[in-house]
């Protein structure tokens, strides 16, 4: 009897354990001592990780001479500065990054390699942009090692890691709970019990990533205290993210003694800061636009395209690929600025307003005449206006409100002297995971 009961226990502790990693781990300091600045690897996971982190050598090089690609072919949008010989070569190299099963037919319709009918080569073509724009104008993040089509796609069509806006939660008629996305087992998270889609508030929307308040105090001003318990808990969510995406503890980036505190954090989190904002670009400005080439059965359910967060480059590694060397030294024509597609500049300006309200206040107007100054001093600029709902209450009747709130900023616009051909009223959307101020708001963003 005893000895039976001695062999479960030992069974039931060994299924307990086996939800932890097995010793030895590896633990490295990089902080001062009693400073709690140590990174914890197991090795047998670097082991693991090595064989899927290798780099395919690079084509040979050939001389940049003779007639540009331009010349000789009918439809090279991108890369037409090439030679023709340059040209061939990236599109042998994107074969054997992208699609080295499927060939060069995965993107061309053999009998005109002109043709633009197969959806794949026009999301090539702007991936081309989005690897330049990364390269060219991201070097805050990705320094001179840079991305090639390798670090996200590494030999696969689509890319392994990616993420869709989640569907929001159906609430069954107000008759149960709100889980503000929370509590469902997700692998995005860790499997713990926070907001499982942290990527469309941040890593597509700007919301703010914010636990502490800038102020102690609601006031006037845009630095009015909005952080909320919801806000909390989905920064915590994109952390989990990030500590996974990148294979590394909290402390690689913050120093716990003051999470927040940017004096005492290690340089990484000011890459990982500039890591958030060109994760956006990468989204907002290259992935959604090429929403409608893709065919139905690649988007997800919510209608939206598979999109970029830390792991689809990192892939659980703290640099991709580990730093072990960079393709991009023997591709320069992806270091080069995009000639078309130039990024979207930030907001002009923010609108908010008052609960079940749509008309503008003073500091709304005062956004709106700063706005409208810009559009004065610009005459080329276009604005996009787009209103944003939260998720609480009736659906309809948040879109509806947000509309109306979108048209109250564009007329307000007209009468301060902008044209109405040069305003473009977008479909209201949801903002998830926003505090209640963040969501009562219209956006006035230079259109592309
Ligand atoms: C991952 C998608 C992809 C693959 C695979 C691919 N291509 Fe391309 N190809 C493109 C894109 C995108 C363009 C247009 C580039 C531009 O607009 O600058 C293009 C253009 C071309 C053109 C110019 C056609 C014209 O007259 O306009 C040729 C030639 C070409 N590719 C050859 C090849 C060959 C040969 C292979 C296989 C070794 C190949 N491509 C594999 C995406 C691809
Ligand atoms: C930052 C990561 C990243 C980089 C760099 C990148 N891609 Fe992509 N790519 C994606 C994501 C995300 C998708 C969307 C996945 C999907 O197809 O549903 C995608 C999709 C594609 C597709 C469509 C595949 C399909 O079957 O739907 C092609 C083709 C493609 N990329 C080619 C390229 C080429 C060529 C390059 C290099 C010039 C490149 N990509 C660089 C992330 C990247
Ligand atoms: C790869 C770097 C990185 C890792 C790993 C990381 N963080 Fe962060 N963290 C950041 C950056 C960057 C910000 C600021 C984001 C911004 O303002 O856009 C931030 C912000 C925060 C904030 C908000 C601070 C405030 O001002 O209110 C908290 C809390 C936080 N992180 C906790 C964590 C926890 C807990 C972990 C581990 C699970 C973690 N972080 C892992 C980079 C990182
Ligand atoms: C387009 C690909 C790509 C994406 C997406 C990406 N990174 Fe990076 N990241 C890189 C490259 C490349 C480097 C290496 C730069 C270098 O060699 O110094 C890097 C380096 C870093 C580093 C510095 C590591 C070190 O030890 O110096 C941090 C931290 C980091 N990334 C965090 C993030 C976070 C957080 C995200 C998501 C918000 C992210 N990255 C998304 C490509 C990417």
């Amino acid at each position: 009897m005893t000895t039976s009961l001695k062999i479960l226990g030992a069974a039931a502790a060994l299924a307990v354990l086996a939800g932890c990693e097995r010793p030895p781990v590896d633990s490295v300091q990089f902080g001062y001592r009693g400073t709690g600045m140590v990174q914890v690897y197991n090795p047998r996971t670097v082991a693991q990780q090595q064989p899927l982190n290798v780099v395919p050598e690079a084509l040979p090089t050939v001389p940049d001479e003779g007639p540009r690609a331009r010349e000789i072919y009918q439809n090279v949008q991108v890369l037409g500065d090439l030679s023709a010989a340059n040209f061939i070569r990236l599109m042998t190299a994107i074969t054997q990054w992208v699609s080295p099963e499927q060939g060069c037919n995965y993107c061309h319709n053999p009998a005109n390699l002109a043709d633009d009918s197969v959806y794949t080569k026009v999301v090539a073509r702007k991936m081309l942009q989005l690897t330049q724009n990364v390269n060219a104008n991201w070097k805050s993040h990705v320094a001179d090692t840079g991305v090639t089509c390798w670090t996200c796609h590494r030999g696969k069509p689509v890319p392994e890691y990616v993420w869709f806006t989640a569907p929001p939660q159906d609430l069954k008629s107000n008759f149960i709970g709100d889980k503000a996305g929370q509590n469902t087992p997700a692998k995005t998270v860790g499997y713990a019990s926070l907001p499982f889609d942290p990527f469309t508030p941040y890593l597509r929307d700007a919301l703010p990533i914010r636990v502490n308040g800038r102020a102690p105090l609601p006031g006037p001003e845009g630095a009015n205290n909005r952080s909320s318990i919801q806000q909390a808990e989905h920064t915590y969510a994109l952390m989990m993210h990030m500590s996974s995406g990148l294979g590394v503890n909290c402390t690689y980036c913050h120093n716990t003694r003051s999470i927040s505190e940017w004096t005492s954090s290690p340089p990484t989190r000011v890459t990982a800061w500039y890591g958030i904002r060109m994760v956006r670009d990468i989204n907002v400005n290259y992935i959604e636009p090429v929403t409608n080439v893709f065919p139905a059965n690649r988007l997800g359910e919510l209608g939206d395209v598979a999109k970029t967060h830390c792991a689809t480059c990192h892939q659980g590694a703290f640099k991709p690929l580990y730093g072990n060397g960079s393709l991009l030294k023997a591709h320069p024509e992806l270091a080069v600025p995009p000639k078309t597609g130039a990024p979207k500049a930030a907001a002009l300006g923010q609108v908010l307003f008052a609960v079940n309200r749509s008309d503008l206040n003073a500091e709304a107007r005062a956004a709106i005449r700063r706005a409208a100054a810009e559009l004065t001093a610009n005459q080329a600029l276009k604005v996009d206006i787009s209103g944003f709902a939260d998720q609480t209450g009736s659906a309809d009747k948040n879109l509806e409100l947000a509309r109306q709130r979108a048209v109250a900023v564009r007329e307000a616009l007209k009468a301060a002297g902008v044209p109405e051909a040069r305003i473009n009223l977008r479909k209201p959307e949801f903002v998830i995971g926003g505090t209640a101020d963040d969501s009562r708001r219209v956006d006035i963003i230079p259109a592309t």
